[in-house]
């Protein structure tokens, strides 16, 4: 079987004057995963290699680094599938993880559940052995202040209704990372993680943590969404694709045809990467940006900012 894995460091309007900070942090982060499944290793262990590197490096908008919500705290979401048996696991809101990637992992290896939120996935988070992390970099504590002094002239105190102001302000959009991979042994993984939306209400949940939306994997494609979470909920749109692979389109086409329908409900802000079982890395994106890096085969790690 190929090989292939693909990553993505979210879709929106990338911070100007830093393209190539999002490229070098894409690559370095695929090569990671690259290195495991060229030792014949699994796609499990490939995406959350990836993912971690980047969780790691603060430029991204998941782990370390991640944006601050409207009260000035991280709560972060995070989760991986593998098509083997249709395992997931994904933890949401948790506030003082290093990788909530690998959190999320441990829900699906160690217990009967899906998903553990808040306070709960934060004390498993500890049962299981990683230890309390500060993900507050001083750059985002600075960038909430200036977002949120902003966003009081333009909506006052309560900012209940994002939507419009979010399209009017992409800047204002948080991100996401994620990856997709299929392994040596046809086994396909995903895995996706962010910090939402930046001043996100307390409590919000996005498409993330939440197989099918902003994560999914089985036996014919792995997928991994960015951009507003909403939008991915309330399509379902990881899943939407393979449904479509599964009938027999191919798989750029079914992405390009989800994102339409994106577009045509929702004028969303989405944008999809995936792999399927032949080892067909593909992305495909409805904002400017959407920072990715890929490799297949034996070939070398490609990066772009636009697909
Ligand atoms: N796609 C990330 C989020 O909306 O939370």
């Amino acid at each position: 079987m190929g090989i292939a894995l693909i990553a993505h460091g979210g879709a929106g309007k990338w911070r100007p004057g830093s393209d190539d900070d999002a490229l070098a942090g894409l690559t370095a982060a695929v090569e990671a995963g690259r290195r495991i499944l060229a030792a014949g290793g699994s796609s499990l262990d490939a995406v959350c290699a990836t993912v971690v590197a980047l969780e790691d490096n603060p430029i991204y908008n998941a782990g370390t680094g991640a944006v601050l919500n409207f009260d000035g705290f991280c709560e972060l979401d995070a989760c991986v599938m593998e098509s083997r048996e249709a395992r997931a696991g994904a933890v949401s809101g948790l506030q003082r993880a290093k990788n909530p990637i690998l959190v999320a992992r441990k829900v699906m290896e160690e217990t009967d559940h899906v998903m553990l939120t808040g306070d709960g996935a934060q004390r498993f988070a500890r049962v299981m052995g990683f230890p309390d992390h500060d993900p507050i970099t001083p750059e985002r504590r600075a960038d909430w202040f200036d977002k949120r002094n902003r966003l009081d002239e333009v909506l006052g105190k309560h900012a209940l209704r994002m939507r419009r102001f979010l399209q009017d302000h992409p800047e204002y959009a948080g991100g996401t990372v994620g990856a997709a991979a299929v392994d040596s042994h046809g086994v396909l993984a995903a895995a996706t993680s962010t910090g939402g939306v930046t001043l996100k209400m307390v409590g919000r949940v996005g498409d993330s943590p939440v197989p099918g939306a902003g994560n999914y994997a089985c036996a014919r494609v792995a997928a991994s969404a960015t951009g507003t979470g909403e939008f991915v909920l309330r399509s379902l749109a990881t899943r939407a694709v393979a449904e479509r692979v599964e009938r027999g389109e191919s798989l750029a086409a079914s992405m390009e045809a989800v994102l339409e329908g994106l577009g045509r409900d929702y004028d969303a802000d989405v944008g999809l990467i995936a792999v399927d079982a032949t080892g067909m890395p593909v992305a495909r994106h409805r904002t400017r940006d959407m920072p990715h890096a890929w490799f297949c085969g034996d070939g070398p790690v490609a990066a772009r900012m636009r697909a």
